[in-house]
């Protein structure tokens, strides 16, 4: 028998797929191949399955070959932009049962990703749900900035990762999706439309199987999303006027938005008509300021509010050696040694919990809580260690580990 692999595009790194059971509809797969995985997933119009391969997981969506083809370019173009998406894997052309042409979609599994309907049935998620406003504002700022017209904006479309506290999405569905150099207006309008419908119908769907997104108005979810990233999409590319004498804010504009997570890639400066004044505007290049410098520093790949948790210990650390070698310290140095000696040996211990190596990151921002709380409640500084002994005390006794604070803002730094 011929077989009903057609075509295979597939990026480096990516499995070859050929012991899949091609001539079974994707929906019977579990029946007939042993590397199925049973993993979350969200609401869809298409049949999804996950596979494993080795230690990965993979998502393959059966689609039709020109929109396989499309969301696949679309996915690169992303990924080059280091947008916040699903990457792509491949897309496949197959025979299907009836011996038509079907196309399938390969993105690798996002590890540790909850779908929105998860994270308003998952016990111990209620503290992330109104972090789903921030995050989706985030995400669609984000694309938006990068030309990317996501063109069916809605919650089942994003997968979220905690991030200390925090959600951070990703767009997973990206079908309709097409990137310009820039986006007009209009196209932002239309995305925000549409993002406002969708999540109507997706809040209307929670409440209607007895699942009221609390703490979430679900009547006005969109709005304040839309709200949100209104906000954010100002703050980010409103221009500046500075007067004479007023060269300092060029520096407070670009740590302002450091401090929102934003790179600047360049500041433009130009003169008005008048010539008194200069008109300042800041390219912003990506939503991840933080990342990039803890993964500078040590070589680390985490979340942005992770990041920005860990870099702030890094800096109590370097005041510390300072203090006690009596001289100033780098931020390389205080980075290599916070690694060495509280990184690594943390996040042995604490792969060793349920989610492994994927959830590290997020375990250790769990013991940096951890320890504010334990702090607090004894009035005096317990220290990482012992902070990370209770944690994993607790964690083996399948409790919850009591939260002090639920917004990251209110933690001290
Ligand atoms: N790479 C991935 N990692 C994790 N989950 C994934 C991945 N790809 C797909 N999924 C899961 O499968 C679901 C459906 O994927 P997707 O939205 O691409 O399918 P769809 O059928 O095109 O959706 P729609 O109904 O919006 O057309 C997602 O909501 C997500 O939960
Ligand atoms: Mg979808």
């Amino acid at each position: 028998m011929s077989s009903p692999i057609l075509e295979a595009h597939l990026r480096p790194g990516a499995p070859d797929l050929l012991d899949l059971p091609w001539s079974v509809p994707l929906e019977h797969w579990r029946e007939h191949c042993p590397r199925v995985l049973e993993l979350e997933r969200g609401v869809s119009r298409h049949e999804v399955q996950f596979v494993g391969y080795g230690s990965r997981a993979w998502a393959i969506k059966r689609t039709s070959v020109h929109a396989a083809e499309k969301e696949y370019n679309v996915l690169s173009a992303a990924l080059e932009r280091r947008l916040p998406c699903v990457e792509p894997g491949g897309w496949l052309v197959v025979r299907d049962t009836n011996g038509e042409r079907a196309g399938m979609m390969v993105t690798p599994f996002l590890a540790e990703s909850i779908p929105y309907r998860s994270l308003f049935r998952g016990r111990g998620l209620e503290r992330y749900r109104e972090r789903l406003l921030d995050a989706m504002a985030g995400l669609i700022v984000r694309l938006h900035l990068a030309g990317f017209y996501w063109g069916d904006c809605s919650l089942s479309n994003t997968l979220f990762r905690r991030d200390a506290g925090e959600l951070a999405a990703y767009l997973v569905d990206a079908e309709t999706s097409e990137i310009h150099d820039t986006l007009s207006d209009g196209m932002r309008e239309q995305d925000l439309l549409v993002l406002e419908e969708n999540v109507a119908g997706e809040m209307a769907d929670l409440v209607a199987s007895g699942e009221p997104p609390h703490p979430l108005d679900p009547w006005n979810t969109g709005r304040m999303i839309r709200e949100r990233y209104q906000q954010l999409w100002h703050e980010v590319t409103r221009e500046e006027r500075i007067a004479p004498g007023e060269e300092w804010r060029v520096q407070e504009r670009i740590r302002a938005l450091h401090a929102l997570g934003f790179s600047v890639g360049e500041v433009e400066l130009l003169a008005d008509a008048a010539g008194s004044r200069l008109r300042l505007r800041t390219i912003v290049t990506d939503g991840d300021y933080h990342r990039h410098q803890l993964h500078n520093l040590t070589g680390l790949s985490v979340e942005e509010h992770q990041a920005r948790q860990m870099l702030s210990e890094v800096r109590e650390l370097r005041a510390e050696k300072a203090r006690t070698r009596d001289r100033s310290v780098t931020l390389a140095e205080a980075a290599f040694h916070w690694q060495r000696e509280r990184f690594a040996p943390a996040s042995t211990a604490l792969a060793a919990l349920p989610g492994g190596q994927s959830a590290v990151a997020e375990r250790y921002c769990q013991v940096l809580e951890h320890k504010w709380f334990l702090s607090e409640r004894e009035h005096r500084d317990v220290g990482f260690a012992a902070a990370l002994a209770d944690y994993l005390d607790v964690m083996r006794k399948g409790e919850d580990v009591p939260a002090s604070k639920t917004s990251s803002e209110s933690k001290p730094s």
